[in-house]
């Protein structure tokens, strides 16, 4: 199935009468270019920059003062609000997403949220205990949601009642738009390894294909709108900066690390020519290309322009060093006084005025930033805007 009414444009040829052929164009302007798609749900897989709600769900929730700008309480986001993608639904007109991994509550009628933190495209050869990462890789999400297609069409069809209400109709697998944000944590893993940036680098070959293993796999499930963010400049986050001095020792301007960045761009320029190729290899679906790390960066760079305080100071962290983060003490952290629990990983007063929020996730006012910039297609290839990544189709 594909979706809407993109494919139905005008084929005039034998038009020689003047007013069926000004009918057909206003049929094709109504369908055609400029007019939205039909997305009824919304499908996403990735990591932190993106969870909401699924690390959480099994791991410990993520601990106040997260989500007090927004929610007024946790809400299994890192970040002090909202996250680009419940912009993304909020523009949609689709309600959050629930974490599919969150059993209580959820209601996935208009989608799913498949990504969890920590989560990397290739599978690691550690545990989250150890190293941080998570074992919900890319293709494990993307289990999940063949488990969740089947069983919640032989739930919705069988059961009936309330889930009719809490699961998605058939035909929304292929109208959903699947949006992917992944990668971060593979380029981090591997420096945290102690990799050397070549050694970095040339696995980025080796996520490629398993990138698009995994896109070919959700294409062969029904999805045909596909919606795929680059990865931000990783050299511009406290927590990336200090675990490797050696990498971060040459900044730019801005005092991001230039090594860092300069590898995020090079997954980065792989990556949108992964998504060229798919869209090549299948042109029954739509792939949009979308520079995230530009957003980050013009915020970055342009921070206090544009009415934000120093981009590298961490907003909900503990004060050590110069910014503001503590890698033993995260947001929330607490420690242990005299057998009294006190917090030590505290907001700042305004974090509207911040860019990071704990060192690794950005603000909820930076991310509706980073949504301004992409929700048009200003930053995408093709150049198409948020409710129109259903045409970004072609050879
Ligand atoms: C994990 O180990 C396997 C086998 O040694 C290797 O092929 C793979 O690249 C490793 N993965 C990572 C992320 O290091
Ligand atoms: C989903 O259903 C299809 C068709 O019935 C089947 O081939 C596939 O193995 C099922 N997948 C899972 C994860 O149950
Ligand atoms: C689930 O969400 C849909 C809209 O997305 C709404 O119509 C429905 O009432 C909700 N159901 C429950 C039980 O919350
Ligand atoms: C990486 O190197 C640092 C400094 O030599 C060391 O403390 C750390 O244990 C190493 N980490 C790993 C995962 O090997």
């Amino acid at each position: 199935m594909t979706s809407g009414a993109s494919g139905r444009t005008a084929t005039a040829g034998t038009a020689a009468l003047l007013p069926l052929l000004f009918l057909l164009l206003q049929v094709s302007a109504g369908a055609g270019a400029g007019a939205d798609c039909h997305f009824p749900a919304v499908f996403n897989f990735g990591d932190s920059n993106s969870d909401t709600g699924g690390l959480s769900a099994a791991f410990g929730a993520a601990p106040p003062p997260n989500g007090r700008t927004f929610f007024g309480m946790p809400a299994g986001r890192y970040c002090d609000g909202r996250l680009v993608i419940d912009f993304i639904a909020e523009n949609l007109g689709i309600p959050y997403l629930s974490a599919y991994l969150n059993s209580i509550g959820s209601n996935f009628s208009q989608g799913a949220n498949f990504a969890t933190a920590g989560s990397t495209i290739s599978r690691q050869n550690t545990s989250l205990f150890l190293s941080g990462f998570s074992p919900i890789s890319l293709d494990v999400q993307s289990w999940e949601f063949e488990q969740f297609i089947n069983r919640s069409q032989f739930v919705y069809n069988n059961k009936g009642g309330i889930y009719r209400e809490l699961l998605p109709k058939a035909e929304y697998f292929s109208q959903a738009l699947y949006t992917f944000d992944i990668g971060q944590n593979d380029i981090t893993a591997g420096y945290f390894a102690n990799m050397t940036s070549e050694q970095v680098v040339a696995f980025i070959p080796e996520l490629m294909e398993r990138l698009t293993s995994i896109i070919q796999s959700v294409h062969v499930l029904g999805g045909r709108n596909f919606w795929i963010h680059s990865t931000g400049p990783i050299g511009c986050l406290p927590y990336a900066l200090i675990r490797r001095p050696d990498i971060a020792a040459v900044k730019d301007n801005v005092g991001c690390s230039v090594t860092y960045n300069k590898v995020a761009q090079l997954f980065n320029q792989r990556l949108k020519e992964t998504v060229a190729h798919l869209r090549k290899t299948y042109p029954d679906a739509a792939f949009t290309y979308v520079d995230v790390y530009a957003a980050k960066y013009k915020l970055i760079s342009q921070a206090s322009k544009l009415g934000f305080d120093d981009p590298l100071l961490t907003c909900c962290g503990h004060d050590a060093g110069p910014y503001n983060f503590d890698p033993k003490v995260g947001c929330g952290g607490k420690v242990l006084v005299k057998g009294k629990w006190v917090v030590l990983g505290k907001s700042c007063d305004d974090p509207a005025r911040r860019v990071s929020w704990d060192g690794v996730h950005f603000t909820e006012a930076a991310n509706k930033f980073v949504f301004d910039q992409i929700v048009g297609g200003g930053l995408s290839d093709p150049p198409m805007p948020l409710r129109q990544a259903c045409r970004s189709k072609g050879q």
